[in-house]
């Protein structure tokens, strides 16, 4: 086309287009292991809903005031009278679930198939730093809303904080600006949101990306043997992996918006320092943390409950320094693929417990009321489960 031609030709005569050009074709053409396949299209998708994040954030920006005054009718004026506000409220909202989730997902994978191995230690450890930024994401974000939940969830959360040895009081007050959440909680909340986690991600995600072109994307083979495969039993990045990867994109757009429209997230009622509700639980992907913590009371036990709860990360970030064993096939790792399906069954059993705590559920048609620890106790026919919460754990599970 003429107008193609005269537009490239305008950049060809003043840079030396060739080398940029070469670069393109050589990351669009190449060709990946021959392993590689449906599993590894969850990076993308985490980077997708990072860069959706990114987008419908600086939207949402436009309508929002952090002030314990206006945040709450920022957000409803966003969601009542702008258009398409509601929509990009919901997407961001699902969004932060979704990106946690493929992230999940992503880590899953590479754990699995062994990719955190030599040479790939680092990218494994910006991913670790990754995961744990974006859940700070969702913990400063769920309070900008200014709700109930909001509030006292991170009256909650940092709660918690106060119980590390030494530095707990000095802790939580550097995150709430106070004694207690209140206006400096929120402008420093909102800070860490909108300007130092998206630079920090933004940093983090760079370095992740150029260590993984550095090292490309692992074999299945031993550590030991060269990774090199013949180029004809490769997969082409384009069309072959592109393809997949947007047939997932356009599948997770649906979702995201299908969820947005039949399960929208409520604004909920604003916040109430003087009225607390019952039952106050934090997001899904904190709830194996908030679940293991209540197993450990008084000062000695909120110490090791703390301790606990930072071991598994601290054990995801040296991970690739403990596990120093050859192989990557996950078949020729058995060790190591019990660890990682031992760990994830306790995170989701442990969620399961937090999400069903001081609920009653229906099992076989039998009522039982589920208590903080998560023992289940036995309802008669019409009675309420509200009385048997014992934090001491002192009924054994199946009495009542
Ligand atoms: C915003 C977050 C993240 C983004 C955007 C991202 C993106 C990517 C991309 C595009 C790749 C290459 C494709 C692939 O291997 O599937 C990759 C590779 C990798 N990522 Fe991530 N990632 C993120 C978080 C994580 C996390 C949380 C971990 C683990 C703790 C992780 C560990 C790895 C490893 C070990 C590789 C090398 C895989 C290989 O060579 O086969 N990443 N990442």
């Amino acid at each position: 086309m003429g107008w193609q031609r005269s537009f490239l030709g305008f950049f060809d005569a003043r840079f030396d287009t060739d080398t940029g050009r070469k670069l393109v074709e050589k990351q669009v053409f190449k060709r990946l292991p021959p392993h590689t396949g449906w599993l590894h299209v969850f990076a993308s998708l985490s980077l997708f809903l990072f860069i959706s994040q990114t987008v419908t954030g600086i939207l949402l920006l436009m309508y929002y005031r952090p002030t314990p005054e206006a945040a709450h009718k920022s957000i409803q004026y966003l969601t009542g009278e702008v258009q398409f506000g509601w929509l990009y409220r919901q997407v961001h909202a699902w969004g932060a679930t979704l990106m946690i989730m493929a992230l999940l997902l992503h880590m899953c994978r590479t754990y699995f198939m062994g990719a955190y191995k030599k040479p790939r230690e680092l990218t494994w450890v910006t991913g670790v730093l990754l995961f744990i930024v974006t859940i700070t994401f969702g913990f400063t974000g769920y309070l900008l809303p200014w709700n109930q939940i909001a509030f006292w969830a991170t009256t909650v959360g940092t709660e918690s904080a106060a119980k590390v040895p030494f530095i707990g009081h000095w802790l939580q007050y550097f995150l709430r600006g106070g004694d207690v959440v209140a206006g400096e909680t929120l402008s420093r909340f909102f800070v860490v949101h909108v300007i130092i986690l998206p630079w920090v991600l933004t940093g983090l995600v760079g370095l992740h990306l150029f260590l993984m072109r550095l090292n490309n994307l692992s074999s299945s083979k031993r550590v030991d043997e060269s990774e090199e495969f013949p180029p004809e039993t490769g997969i082409p990045f384009f069309p072959v992996h592109a393809a997949k990867e947007v047939s997932v994109l356009i599948l997770l757009v649906a979702v995201l918006v299908t969820l947005s429209v039949l399960l929208p997230w409520e604004i909920g009622e604003p916040a109430d320092p003087l009225s607390t509700p019952s039952h106050i639980k934090p997001e899904w992907y904190f709830l194996p943390s908030y679940q293991l913590l209540k197993y450990f009371e008084g000062p000695y036990g909120a110490f090791i409950g703390i301790i606990a709860c930072t071991v598994p990360f601290v054990l995801l970030i040296v991970w690739p320094f403990v596990d120093r064993g050859k192989e990557r096939h996950p078949r020729k790792r058995p060790l190591a693929v019990s660890i990682g399906l031992v760990g994830l069954v306790g995170a989701l059993f442990l969620g399961w417990l937090g999400h069903v705590s001081e609920t009653d559920i229906n099992v076989f048609g039998q009522r039982y009321h589920i208590d903080l620890l998560g023992w289940p106790h036995k309802l008669a026919d019409g009675e309420e489960g509200g009385g048997h919460d014992g934090a001491g754990g002192e009924s054994a599970p199946g009495e009542h």
